[in-house]
């Protein structure tokens, strides 16, 4: 086979075999296939897509380009959650304790940020003292022995879906779906959890952004689950303004402590009972809303979090610790109405200029700063109002200012905001 035929083949529309397939990746992971080459192939993806079959046998090609985890030595439905990326998006945090907290062992990998979106790790790294790197063996022990564990991915698993995906976000290659399922769905399968709770965002700050095209992704990765005997449940879920109050690690942490101390808003409290009532459902385990809150406020889920920083390495004074930052500015609402529109994308690209992301990923992070919004989506101001605060190390830069205020869009009309879109099983 020659990598140049396969490529013709693609872009000219035709279907790969599985061989063909195989060939292909086992050949890039190996060095045989160059990058110019595999690039020109995430091009004609780009362009022609692949069928169902297609994206199987490349998401299983992917798998085997590394390890897989047993984890059959915790016992119970072993269980999994993943987002295709978000802005303020803290919601491992609380939904793995919480989870856990029903005697339900969620076994984590997770990845870090990068542009506008944030990653778990670098969340959970703003903890003194935490520890994402661990063995495999001291990873399943933590699971079996507290029910909960996040860790970063291993460098073992899915080999493949490192490089490709360094190669595809430098090459426009990232937003088509059958990449992207791929690419989540490989690491999801090697990963070795039973049931996984896949939370597709939608929206300005998300890859997709349409609720067609999530739903078309969704049903792909779903599909994808289940072929190799997972269960596998996608939500839909709104990222068209940042998710709850705070972007930034160190800001992160404390909104989730706050969340799961009863003194969260209610519209994120509410998003992740229901997220964790699918995904304990995926475990057969069947708790109301008011069970599941109960957990969340009541101190169950944030026990089952101490317990998972301090197993982890982490300084639990530490965590309760407010942000360093030097310098809190504050935006204030500049006429009465409603806030109608906060764009997820602008406030992540902000953030990130802040230093709470990456531009590149070989930039080193500030974890203290952020933004923290006392005002969301469908929320009355008046003249005057504090919308936000901006934490920095420095004073605010004149342009961040303005562009901040620019992007605070208030109006007449009360816009009405759900988390959840859709549910795709
Ligand atoms: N997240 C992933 O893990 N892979 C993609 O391709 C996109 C989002």
């Amino acid at each position: 086979m020659r990598a140049v035929d396969l490529i013709q083949k693609k872009r000219d529309g035709g279907e790969l075999s599985s061989q063909e397939i195989d060939w292909l990746i086992s050949g890039y992971v190996d060095g045989s296939v160059p990058d110019y080459q595999m690039s020109a192939f995430a091009m004609a993806v780009y362009f022609k897509g692949m069928s169902m079959r297609e994206t199987r046998d490349l998401t299983m090609a992917m798998v085997a380009t590394g390890e897989q985890i047993d984890l059959s030595a915790i016992s119970g439905i072993k269980t999994d959650k993943h987002s295709t990326g978000g802005v303020g998006d803290k919601v491992t945090l609380i939904l793995a304790p919480l989870v856990a907290s029903f005697g339900v062992p969620v076994a984590k990998m997770s990845g870090r940020g990068l542009g506008h979106t944030g990653g778990t790790l670098d969340k959970l790294e703003s903890i003194k003292g935490f520890q994402i790197e661990r063995s495999q063996e001291d990873f399943i022990k933590q699971v079996q022995e507290i029910g909960v564990s996040i860790i970063g991915q291993s460098d073992k698993l899915v080999k493949a879906d490192k490089m490709l995906y360094a190669l595809r976000d430098v090459t426009a290659t990232v937003d088509i779906i059958p990449l992207i399922a791929s690419s989540v769905m490989s690491k999801k399968i090697a990963a070795g959890a039973d049931a996984i709770l896949l939370d597709v965002t939608v929206g300005d700050g998300a890859f997709m952004k349409t609720v067609e095209d999530a739903e078309k992704l969704s049903q792909t990765m779903v599909a994808l689950g289940k072929e190799v005997g997972r269960k596998t449940v996608a939500v839909i879920t709104n990222m068209s303004q940042p998710l709850g109050q705070a972007i930034g690690n160190r800001l992160e942490v404390l909104e989730a402590l706050q969340i799961m101390q009863g003194q969260g808003r209610q519209d994120i409290t509410d998003f992740i009972c229901e997220l964790a009532q699918i995904m304990l459902r995926l475990a057969n385990v069947d708790k109301t809303l008011e069970d599941i809150h109960q957990n969340l406020v009541g101190g169950a889920a944030l026990a089952k979090f101490e317990e998972m920083i301090a197993a982890q390495g982490g300084d639990l004074e530490d965590l309760y610790r407010p942000s360093s930052a030097a310098v809190i500015t504050c935006i204030k609402a500049q006429k009465d109405g409603y806030i109608t529109e906060l764009p997820a994308l602008e406030f992540g690209l902000i953030a990130m200029r802040l230093g709470a992301g990456r531009a590149v990923k070989t930039d080193s992070l500030d974890y203290e700063s952020g933004i923290v919004f006392e005002k969301k989506v469908g929320d009355a101001v008046s003249k005057g109002d504090l919308v936000a605060k901006i934490y920095s190390h420095e004073i605010l830069d004149k342009k961040v200012h303005t562009d901040f205020q620019k992007n605070v869009k208030i109006g007449r009309v009360q816009a009405e905001n759900s988390e959840i879109v859709k549910i795709i099983s």
